[in-house]
């Protein structure tokens, strides 16, 4: 069994199937594991991020990246994370984890925007508003690719006003930008040689929503957390990837078992803090461009507890039935460096709260989340829990390989290539012909 350290930090509650027992897919699981595992899955060279950890932790570019990442975290007072879909959700996923909206406010260390993944002139002004109190920024320019048309409009912009900065000394401007790109190839590439850029890789074998644990999510990750809690999270990672080896019942393939047994289109992943709000857009990006393709896929979406349960709380108790698992990520938020807040009797105000005094905000998150798992349950929505604490960068780690296995595996499992994403690929390709097309009608 993997109960190792790892795994008692990420632990899942998942109810036996009403009707089967969650029994019939765990054959499909295993053989999808098998299939992974011994590259004769469909995108079989895409593969290489199962056991990237520790071919990362022992190379020569993981050094020259945190060197890299502690110049910039000295030098610095902003740095512009220029990316979209894979190439975004993984840095902003760390800052949310460590600060939430607030988190430039919060910390020390350079100031953390995001660029690139909306067209939204207002979104870049404000950022650059932002920029020009700033001593010195940076950009860290991220793209696979290295052709996606809404980081190179963003960065277009940025580079110009870098430029600006320096009163067009490109030279100035070139030691302040970093591109994590291809080895060899595209245009990110090529600008980043002829330009003298900083440059990490993007290796061909993992594809852009698999490569949160390369330098496109170690580099916000260790910005953010310090270069020390990177190596955390990676062994993390390579934990998972070693349980999948040695336990047939590890955290991996019970998820994917979990999403796969409800035969419903929908899984809503519900959160315990808005400050895991990227998590889960990390997680439906990563679930819902590998599995969503050929007429096939669950749908994942989310929401926060108990935000949401005055919103959509009503459709998950009593909407349409057959469509819509939960599955409940929760995080112990309320370990906070202060403590907990408690309920306390304020002399003469009577606030109705006289049962509650004395309890914590985290007693009463947990009674949300256990509110709306038991109501959902009777209201016939099958409902999971994951546990873990997203500020353990270990246990952060192993969440997050765990969930690219899964991902995987599920994919496998329903019957297509885990690793392509040809939606994606068509609309940016109708969108760059619509844009240089404009006003040639
Ligand atoms: O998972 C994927 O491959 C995509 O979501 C990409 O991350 C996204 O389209 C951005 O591509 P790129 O990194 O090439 O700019």
């Amino acid at each position: 069994m993997a109960n190792n350290e790892n795994m008692r930090k990420v632990t899942c509650e998942f109810p036996p199937h009403a009707e089967h027992n969650g029994n019939d897919n765990w054959e499909a699981v295993n053989t999808a594991w098998k299939a992974l595992k011994g590259k004769s899955c469909a995108g079989a060279e895409m593969t290489d991020w199962l056991h990237w950890p520790e071919k990362y932790l022992n190379s020569a570019e993981y050094n020259m990246l945190k060197k890299t990442i502690e110049e910039i975290y000295r030098k610095y007072e902003a740095i512009v994370f220029v990316g979209i879909g894979g190439s975004y959700l993984t840095g902003k996923m760390f800052t949310d984890i460590k600060g939430g909206e607030l988190y430039n406010s919060l910390y020390g260390g350079p100031k953390c925007y995001f660029l690139g993944y909306d067209m939204d002139a207002s979104n870049l002004e404000d950022v650059l508003s932002e920029l020009e109190n700033c001593k010195d920024w940076a950009i860290v320019y991220i793209s696979k690719s290295g052709g996606t048309f809404e980081p190179a409009a963003a960065f277009n912009i940025l580079y110009s006003n870098l430029l600006k900065d320096f009163s067009g000394n490109k030279g100035e401007a070139n030691k302040r930008v970093y591109a994590i790109t291809d080895a060899e190839k595209g245009i990110l590439k090529n600008m980043a040689n002829e330009n003298g850029w900083t440059s990490f890789v993007i290796p061909d074998g993992i594809g852009g929503r698999f490569s949160g644990l390369t330098p496109v999510g170690l580099m916000p990750f260790g910005l953010v957390n310090g270069v020390g809690e990177m190596e955390e999270l990676l062994l993390g990672a390579q934990e998972a990837t070693y349980d999948c080896y040695s336990d047939a019942k590890a955290f991996a393939f019970q998820y994917a078992e979990w999403r796969l047994r409800h035969n419903h289109a929908v899984e809503y992943l519900a959160t315990n803090s808005a400050r895991l709000t990227y998590l889960v857009e990390w997680m439906k990006q990563l679930f819902g461009e590998t599995e969503g393709k050929e007429g096939k896929g669950i749908f994942p979406t989310s929401g926060v507890f108990p935000r949401d349960l005055h919103s959509l709380g009503q459709f998950l108790q009593e909407g349409l039935r057959g469509l819509i698992f939960e599955t409940q990520i929760i995080s112990p938020f309320a370990e906070t460096n202060e403590g907990d807040y408690v309920l306390e009797q304020i002399p003469g105000l009577k606030d109705g709260l006289d049962k509650f005094y004395g309890r914590t905000l985290a007693e009463a998150g947990e009674a949300a989340m256990h509110g709306a798992y038991v109501a959902h349950t009777k209201g016939g929505n099958p409902c999971g829990i994951i546990r873990f604490d997203a500020h353990d960068s270990r246990a952060l780690g192993y969440f997050m390989q765990s969930m690219f296995i899964s991902a995987a595996i599920c994919a496998i499992v329903l019957g297509v290539n885990p690793f392509d994403q040809p939606g994606v690929e068509l609309h940016k390709q109708v969108m760059k012909e619509t844009l240089a097309n404009l006003g040639n009608e």
